[in-house]
């Protein structure tokens, strides 16, 4: 690792979430907005509707504020938070794509100024330099979009670029297509959000309404586009991968996620239609503001969906989200972990911790450690650390020795209660057997789901069990039991209650 590791008070995924998100949803919008602007621009000249054109003045205003002021320093923020949160992720990204970055600068540098100049030139210039400007501006803002899907797109599938390390083939990913067609849709659609927003607030009764249908209209369009685009994303081949499909089952995230995006969806569609086309009097403000909010969490929702299948990558197949190199993994047990790291802190376990772990965990906090490893030891918590990547959540393989595993499990250990847990929690018999498997055999199985055991144990006798609990060679990823007698016990007996159970 040749680079210091960021620590701060706050979890690096919602820092990272809330950031980004509003960072998307605004850059999304000022594609849409763009587009909305001069096609409605052109039609209000063309029928010299001067309320019309007096509110899209009105609109372009708002337009440059939020997505040049907020658009462009929320981006550069962005660049500063991935490049701390995860320099390596940051470093292969540029290597790979630095024209593509370069590219959508360009673009990014045009769109700025087409914007300036269209609000400036409302009433300096002529209809046609205007609207000409007003095209220039929504096409380099597509396009910086169509540059950055690729790279995007690219994190959760790199495709053939996995083999090849082809730009071309790393863009061109199996996720591009649907993803550009899905996302388009949504530009669109938060443009006649905004439009809705900004029109419910329009003095002119008359032209209000006219306004509003117009924009709602655009927006459903925009939805029905993101919703084609959606179906087509979610039936690309390489999602239907075990390694997705398995992440999909094992976290609730990515599921929960695609529901909120559904639900979102259909309030947006439902109020666009009542509020926006049939009955275009209710949309004022507050009721525009709630479907602002709906496109927020939908397209959030999106979001999140994306980023929690990729887990427990930053580069589906190429790098975990700890920023090590899965082929580093793969060839590493050997290999010392804390020796690649160039700058060390001088207490090894926080460096280990910051570097296999941090990046998704906090010891207590966003994503705590402890309540996993309270009530547990330090021989238990060093064997589960060679099993990480057979837990229920998908995490990467811990890249260290077996030194540097015992280090870690000391380390973690004199930070976490390990006093047993019919101690801490004042648990007997069957209620502390089920609560020492949730502890120390639950992350890697789940009864009825991930690695399963139900079976495996459906005609063991009490000896049996235990000899399992002390059997070294059971597995090199499963910790030999290290509980005191009483939990050793309990968990017994508890295992022996399913066999009752299931004859139930
Ligand atoms: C790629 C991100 C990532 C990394 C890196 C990571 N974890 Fe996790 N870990 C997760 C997620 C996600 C969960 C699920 C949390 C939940 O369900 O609330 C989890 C859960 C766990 C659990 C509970 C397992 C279960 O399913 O009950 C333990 C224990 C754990 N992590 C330990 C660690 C340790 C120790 C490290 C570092 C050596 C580590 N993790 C590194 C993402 C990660
Ligand atoms: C850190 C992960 C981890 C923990 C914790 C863990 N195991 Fe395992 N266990 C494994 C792995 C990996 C295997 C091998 C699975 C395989 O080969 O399919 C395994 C295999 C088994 C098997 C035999 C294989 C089978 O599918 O029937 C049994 C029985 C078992 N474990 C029971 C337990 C019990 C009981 C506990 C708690 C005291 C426990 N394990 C804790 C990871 C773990």
């Amino acid at each position: 690792m040749p680079y210091p590791f960021w620590e701060t008070d706050v979890g690096y995924g919602p820092l990272m979430a809330v950031i980004a998100v509003l960072h998307v949803f605004v850059s999304h919008f000022a594609i849409g907005g763009g587009l909305y602007l001069v096609v409605a621009e052109r039609a209000a000249r063309a029928g010299a509707d001067l309320q019309r054109l007096a509110f899209l003045e009105r609109l372009s205003k708002f337009f440059v504020l939020l997505s040049l002021v907020f658009g462009a320093l929320s981006g550069v923020m962005i660049w500063f938070i991935v490049g701390l949160l995860s320099p390596a992720g940051t470093e292969a990204l540029i290597r790979t794509f630095v024209w593509g970055w370069a590219i959508e600068w360009v673009f990014f540098i045009v769109e700025i100024l087409a914007a300036i100049l269209y609000y400036y030139g409302w009433k300096r210039l002529s209809a046609r330099r205007h609207m000409a400007i007003g095209w220039i501006y929504f096409v380099a803002a597509w396009l910086s979009l169509v540059v950055i899907n690729g790279i995007v797109t690219f994190m959760l599938t790199p495709g053939a670029w996995l083999e090849t390390g082809e730009f071309w083939d790393g863009f061109f990913n199996p996720t591009y297509w649907p993803s550009l067609v899905m996302r388009t849709g949504i530009c669109i659609l938060l443009g006649g959000v905004f439009a809705v927003f900004v029109a419910g607030g329009h003095a002119d009764r008359p032209s209000r309404l006219r306004i509003v249908r117009g924009a709602a209209l655009w927006g459903i369009a925009g939805l029905l586009i993101s919703a084609a685009g959606w179906l087509y994303y979610e039936n690309v081949d390489v999602l239907s991968q075990k390694a997705f499909v398995d992440v999909a089952e094992r976290l609730v995230l990515p599921t929960m996620a695609v529901e909120y995006m559904l639900i979102a969806g259909a309030i947006l569609a439902g109020g666009l239609l009542v509020t926006g086309v049939f009955a275009p009097g209710l949309q004022r403000r507050p009721v525009g503001f709630v479907l602002l909010i709906a496109a927020l969490m939908g397209f959030g929702a999106f979001e999140f969906y994306r980023e929690s299948v990729r887990k427990p990558f930053v580069i589906h197949g190429y790098m975990y989200a700890n920023g090590l190199r899965v082929d580093r993994v793969e060839a590493g047990a050997e290999e010392s972990l804390l020796e690649s790291i160039a700058y060390r802190t001088g207490d090894d376990g926080r460096d280990l911790f910051n570097y296999s772990c941090r990046s998704c965990h906090e010891l207590e906090g966003y994503r705590a450690i402890k309540p996993f490893f309270d009530g547990t030891d330090k021989d238990y918590i060093t064997g589960a650390l060679a099993g990480l990547h057979a837990m229920r959540a998908p995490m990467p393989p811990f890249a260290g020795n077996a030194e540097e595993r015992a280090k870690l499990g000391a380390w973690v250990a004199e930070r976490v209660d390990t006093r047993p847990l019919h101690e801490i929690h004042r648990l007997e018999g069957l209620a502390l057997g089920r609560r020492v498997f949730e502890m120390r055999c639950g992350s890697c199985h789940v009864r009825g789901g991930h690695g399963d055991v139900t079976e495996t144990f459906e005609d063991f006798e009490a000896e049996d069990i235990d000899e399992v609990l002390s059997d070294v060679e059971m597995s090199e990823e499963m910790p030999v039991f290290s509980g005191d007698d009483k939990e050793r016990k309990a968990l017994i007996d508890y295992i022996l209650s399913w066999q009752a159970e299931a004859a139930r």
